[in-house]
């Protein structure tokens, strides 16, 4: 298992898709804010989903998750998954990426990179606890982010 990368580039400038639920019923996102790391020995990646995605009901129902990572060309399509609900289209068919089916999980196939997560840890990032300006800035208004850790169990 092993993944190379630029850390500070990989969520931020490239973007990802993070997705959860099973081949019947899932949800995709894009994301630009997480994490890769090391925690209680194990090979962690950290993501952080506002409460208000449709998203975040499938993290909470589903002990998996992935986060997969595209070529550029795929930059717009990464913006519509990022700017649409799947509450509110259907997303497979607007983004027209396949759904690919793994052992715990789901992805896509024009995935470069899918890591596979064992979600481990779940906690609100609660606003009272960070510096004030950036509670004002992303918190004034909208929902809370979760952070979710999940083991890196795979690497496709
Ligand atoms: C480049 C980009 C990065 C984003 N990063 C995040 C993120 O890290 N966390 C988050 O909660 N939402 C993020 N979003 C917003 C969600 O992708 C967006 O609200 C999406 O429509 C949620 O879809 P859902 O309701 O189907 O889950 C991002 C959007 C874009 C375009």
């Amino acid at each position: 298992m092993s993944f190379t990368t630029k850390i500070f580039e990989q969520f931020d400038k490239k973007w990802a898709l993070l997705t959860a639920g099973t081949k019947d019923k899932f949800n995709t996102m894009t994301i630009s804010w997480g994490g890769l790391g090391t925690l209680w020995g194990k090979p962690v990646a950290t993501v952080y989903v506002r409460q208000s995605r449709y998203t975040h009901d499938f993290m909470d129902d589903n002990d998996y998750f992935t986060i997969s990572f595209y070529p550029e060309v795929y930059k717009k399509t990464l913006g519509i998954l990022g700017s649409k609900s799947g509450r509110e289209i259907d997303k497979m068919h607007e983004s027209g990426l396949v759904a690919k089916e793994l052992e715990n999980a789901m992805t896509f196939e024009e995935a470069e990179v899918t890591l596979v997560c064992k979600k481990l840890f779940k906690q609100t990032l609660d606003v009272n606890n960070m510096l004030e300006d950036i509670g004002k800035q992303f918190y004034e208004g909208q929902s809370d982010h979760d952070m979710y850790i999940g083991e890196v169990v795979d690497i496709i």
